[in-house]
Formats: structure tokens, C-alpha cells, sequence
């Protein structure tokens, strides 16, 4: 895992959206792995605005979103199809029949998980997947206990997500306890993971992510495992790691050893 601990959400975002950058321009044709939540939003606002700016086309680009709520059209208000419309599609040059979100409303849901699957290998594998973490260590909608090697599936949420995400939801509107969600052995598939967790309220799981053991109990200590894991947090977020000072210090090298790699 590397580990990215910078001053606060912003940069935080600014650092997320330089590495989605950094891919487009390297392979237009790249694979996105997508997410929602409140933590992507100031990263898509940085991408849109290098969109605009010339610096970056996702014309050539495909996107698979991580999940989408069982029980849900894409034109709810509160589907992650509609959010992403919202937060990032409707804004770049994305051919929209290159984005994929799981079907929320499908017939057969278990056909569809399978779909989803069969789609993101047909289009050649996700280059980099973006995450956020839930309070209880959930990525997608793996919530504690999910299997670490699960695929795509339906997926039911835990009360505790149910409650953090009740704040989107109307009083009187109905929010779903059920999800679809690519599993942790899709994530884990992608060449490339960059999680991003801001605000002290993540500090637990963020802890339990990098330091704590390799358990269902908490899904992201699945990334422990993969091969290029970027860990983007900020200060808040580092709080309750125990060994901040030694993460910073070996940034503060990779960065050297960047900035050497650069000159040859
Ligand atoms: C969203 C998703 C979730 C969120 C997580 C954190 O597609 O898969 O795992 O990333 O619940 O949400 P926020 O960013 O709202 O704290």
C-alpha cells in the first residue's frame, strides 16, 4: 500500500483527480473504476474542470461505478446512475453508453451481477478503480463479512450504512436496504486502486485498513493484497494510525525516488 497523507479534503481531491489525469493521458482508452458518496465529489469537480480546460478527454474512456442501490430507476434522484449524471458524466465529453452502473432496476438481479462481470472483462479489465470507505471499514457495498475474494452480487446493506446515507434520502421517501455491488475479488482485480477518506470520522476504519489484520470483518483490509494500492487520506482521516510518522517518512523517499526516476 502506499500511503498518502496530505493537509486536508482538498488535497486530498487534487491528488486523486492527478492520478485519473495522469491515466487518461497516458491511455485514452482507459478503464475507469468509478464511485459515489460525498468523498468523490471535489475529485470529479477537479476532472470537469481539466476537462474544460483541454487537459484531459474521457471521450475514448469506459466507466464501471462500483454499485447502485436494489430497487432504484437511473432516473431517482437518489440512484448513483442519476449522481454520476449529476456529479461528473453530464459535465465531460464521456459517451454516456460508455458508463456502466449495475442495473438497480433489473428483472433478474443475479443475471445482471453476472453481466456486470462479463461487460468490465469484455472491456479489458478496470485500469484504476476509485473507492471510499465506509465507517465500518465497507468498500462498494462489501459490508463487514463480505467475502474477500466475492464477485458482483446483491448485496444487503448494514444499518449502520442504511443511517449514514439516510441524509440523501427525504423524510418520507424510501430508501433501499438492498444493493448491487462488484465484490471485493472484482475490486481487487484492477490494476490500479486509489482510495480516498477524509474527516476523523474514517479514522477507525482508515486504522483498521492499513494496520488492522486482513478480515471480512473489514472489507478494505482486503486492499492489504493488492499490488498498487494508493491510500490518499488527510490528516484527519491518519489520526489513529500508529505509525503516521514512518508512512510519511517513506512518502517523503518514494517522492525522491520519483522525482530521481524523472531526470534519467
Ligand atoms: C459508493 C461506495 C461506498 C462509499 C462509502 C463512503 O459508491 O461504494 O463504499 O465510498 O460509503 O461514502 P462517503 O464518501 O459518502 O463517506
Amino acid at each position: 500500500m502506499q500511503i498518502v497523507i496530505l493537509n486536508d479534503a482538498a488535497a486530498v481531491a487534487a491528488y486523486g483527480a492527478n492520478i485519473f489525469a495522469a491515466q487518461l493521458q497516458k491511455k485514452p482508452t482507459s478503464v475507469l473504476g468509478l464511485a459515489t458518496g460525498s468523498t468523490p465529489v471535489a475529485l470529479y469537480q477537479e476532472l470537469i474542470a481539466k476537462n474544460k480546460a483541454g487537459e484531459i478527454s474521457f471521450s475514448h474512456a469506459t466507466s464501471f461505478n462500483l454499485d447502485e442501490y436494489l430497487g432504484l430507476t437511473g432516473e431517482h434522484s437518489q440512484s448513483y446512475r442519476y449522481f454520476m449524471n449529476e456529479q461528473l458524466f453530464s459535465h465531460v465529453d464521456i459517451n454516456k453508453e460508455n458508463t456502466f452502473v449495475p442495473a438497480g432496476d433489473a428483472e433478474n438481479p443475479i443475471t445482471a451481477c453476472k453481466e456486470y462481470e462479463a461487460k468490465i472483462v469484455a472491456a479489458g479489465g478496470v485500469d484504476v478503480q476509485l473507492l471510499g470507505i465506509g465507517r465500518n471499514g465497507h468498500i462498494g457495498f462489501n459490508e463487514p463479512s463480505s467475502g474477500l475474494r466475492s464477485r458482483t452480487r446483491v448485496k444487503t446493506l448494514t444499518k449502520a450504512t442504511i443511517d449514514d446515507n439516510a441524509r440523501f434520502f427525504g423524510a418520507d421517501e424510501y430508501q433501499p436496504h438492498l444493493s448491487i455491488t462488484m465484490g471485493i475479488g472484482t475490486i481487487l482485480e484492477a490494476k490500479k486502486v486509489v482510495l480516498l477518506a477524509t474527516g476523523e470520522n474514517k479514522a477507525d476504519a482508515v486504522h483498521a485498513m492499513i494496520e488492522g489484520p486482513l478480515m471480512a470483518a473489514c472489507p478494505a483490509s482486503a486492499l492489504q493484497l493488492h499490488q498498487d494500492a494508493v491510500i490518499v487520506i488527510d490528516k484527519a482521516a491518519a489520526s489513529k494510525l500508529a505509525d503516521l510518522e514512518f508512512y510519511q517518512h517513506i512518502e517523503a523517499e518514494n517522492q525522491k525516488l520519483q522525482a530521481h526516476l524523472a531526470t534519467l
